[in-house]
């Protein structure tokens, strides 16, 4: 009766901010991966009408604050089936509030879930387009895999996919909001932006090594200086484990490495085990 979805995280291995716009949000250019770290999310449909969502974690929102509930509300105004029930179990692995894409990516499953569970039939570019009025980053996760991401982040290019590899996440304990670092960006001259031209060459030859050292994320300068710290620190143990390259995701706090091979990675996260709690092993996808 119930459908199981998978949703993965993403990574963002450049983010570029190009400018605010007058709408309020800002113009990005980022280098989106997907990683085998997954929310696993059960769908059913119920008699009586109205979203239930069920998380495993009791601080997340069960109503249209949480994007899997809102992508539903989307999905069945839209198909006309505002009258249906639906319900969602939502068993989270991805860490929350991290950068990974994690609530974007399950409000992503549970387009593509509803979509199939409904036999509504809408295309691909329709799911997207749904996708983008729930949160910038949920067109790219409807996709996944290697993507350009411009305009608020759903103006996605497909990419040759970047060479498999394996990846080590870890979250520092630390806060971060999503709306205040895009505010203190627009205060800042930044000293330092990726090369998303090079990092788009390097991919375009299958060159992880090359790709991976023009990893870098414009957040980072963003960060207050002692959070700034933490991801430096967290950056050069990857680094020392032998990573290709180390950086932020998303707005953070969340920092990975590329690894060739998995037991460099695995070194890497048995290191950063020590001092921190949510440390994942993972692989591109
Ligand atoms: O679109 P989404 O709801 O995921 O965005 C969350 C917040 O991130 C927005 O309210 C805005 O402050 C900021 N944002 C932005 N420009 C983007 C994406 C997000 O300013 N392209």
């Amino acid at each position: 009766m119930g459908m199981e979805v998978y949703a993965a995280a993403k990574l963002n291995l450049t983010l570029d901010v190009l400018g605010k716009r007058p709408d309020g949000y800002h113009d990005l250019r980022m280098l989106m991966q997907s990683v085998g770290l997954y929310d696993r999310l059960t769908l059913e449909l119920r008699e009586e009408s109205g979203i239930l969502l069920h998380a495993n974690r009791s601080f997340l929102p069960s109503d249209s604050r949480n994007l899997a509930v809102a992508a539903a509300e989307r999905f069945l105004e839209r198909v006309g089936r505002q009258g249906q029930g639906v319900y969602i179990e939502l068993e989270k692995h991805i860490p929350v509030r991290a950068g990974l894409g994690g609530g974007s990516s399950d409000a992503a499953a549970v387009l593509r879930g509803l979509n199939e569970l409904l036999g509504a039939g809408l295309s691909g570019q329709e799911l997207e387009k749904l996708g983008e009025q729930v949160g910038s980053d949920v067109p790219y996760c409807i996709r996944g895999g290697t993507a350009l991401a411009e305009g608020r982040g759903e103006l996605l290019t497909p990419l040759r996919p970047l060479p498999h590899c394996y990846v080590a996440v870890c979250k520092p304990a630390f806060p971060i909001s999503t709306p205040t670092l895009f505010s203190r960006i627009d205060s800042l001259r930044l000293r330092c932006r990726p090369d998303t031209a090079g990092a788009l060459e390097a991919l375009a030859q299958g060159d992880l090594g090359g790709l991976a050292r023009r990893m870098y994320n414009v957040f980072e300068e963003a960060l207050p200086p002692s959070r700034r710290g933490d991801v430096e620190r967290i950056k050069s143990v990857l680094i020392d484990q032998g990573a290709l390259g180390a950086c932020m995701s998303g707005t953070g706090p969340t920092v990975f490495g590329l690894f060739r091979e998995e037991g460099d990675a695995r070194g890497a996260v048995e290191a950063l085990r020590e001092e921190y709690q949510e440390v994942f092993l993972g692989e591109t996808v």
